[in-house]
């Protein structure tokens, strides 16, 4: 069984700082980290899609070190728009959370009964996407290596979302990767952070996931272009689930004190029972 849990946006800031002034980001990650230890059964890695602090640098860097370090399961990094790979490197590099090398900062990972590409979308010193000739020609390297179902992990969503501030950087950063990818019918998934908010689209035939923050969500108009609203929430870890030869991806919150809410305990019943009352139900 393959149970990836991925979290984006983390956005770590200094030691007793908020983000924005509002936002206490150094909880809302400890919440997740202790929230993803609880779940059942057990995730067997958990990927942190970037941004994985607000400023890179040792300082953030071991704030955000630290917040994880309970984390029960392997952990994997990748680089968003407010990181610094070259400082991951340096700063994980005692660790197996970034395994990625220079100049394109990007990894396979094995680990799971579906195979994950980690890929940079970080173009320096600049909130903008990039992927260019020396990403996608290891990504297409990568891709040569292995049939096994591949799932795309990427900062940056590679897909229009009719948000306007997010699809205003265009579509040609990524053009080159959706058409490198759909050679590759192996490639099942692409998943992604960066909008703050949570929505499903498509690069060609690929589904793509865009998973909402755990620093604050951004409430953005969709149909009209209105700013994007800050709300100070996050959202629970997502479950990316392999079953059946696909990847079945949904929040999976699991929450202090659930079990005590469960049905076949509120109902008194064997939940075996229970399911038997269902099925009668459906007769
Ligand atoms: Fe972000």
């Amino acid at each position: 069984m393959a149970l990836l849990v991925q979290i984006t946006d983390t956005h770590v800031v200094e030691r007793g700082k908020l983000l924005y002034g509002k936002a206490d980001t150094a909880r809302h990650l400890a919440e997740t980290v202790s929230e993803i230890n609880q779940i059942h059964p057990r995730p067997t890695g958990v990927l942190i899609t970037g941004d994985l602090v607000e400023h890179p640098g040792p300082t953030t860097y071991s704030h955000f070190r630290d917040l994880i370090a309970p984390l029960e399961m392997p952990v994997y990094l990748m680089p968003g728009n407010h990181d610094s790979p070259e400082i991951m490197l340096d700063y994980f590099s005692d660790t197996e959370m970034f395994p990625a090398q220079a100049p394109h900062y990007q990894y396979a990972i094995e680990a799971f009964e579906f195979r994950v590409l980690a890929l940079n979308s970080h173009f320096d010193n600049s909130e903008l996407p990039f992927f260019g000739e020396r990403r996608l020609a290891w990504t297409e390297q990568a891709l040569q290596e292995s049939d096994r179902p591949t799932l795309i992990a990427i900062h940056h969503p590679p897909m229009q979302t009719g948000i306007e501030f997010i699809d205003m950087v265009g579509q040609e950063w990524y053009q080159p990767l959706g058409e490198l990818l759909s050679r590759f019918p192996n490639v099942i998934k692409i998943i992604c952070g960066h909008g703050h908010l949570d929505l499903s689209g498509r690069l060609g035939n690929i589904p793509v996931q865009m998973v909402g923050s755990i620093a604050h969500q951004l409430i953005a108009g969709r149909v009209v272009d209105i700013a994007p609203a800050f709300d100070n929430v996050r959202v629970p870890p997502m479950l990316h689930h392999w079953i059946g030869g696909d990847i079945i991806s949904g929040y999976y919150p699991w929450p202090d004190g659930i079990d005590a809410e469960r049905i076949d305990r509120s109902a008194n019943m064997d939940w075996e029972d229970l399911k038997e009352h269902m099925r009668g139900a459906m007769k």
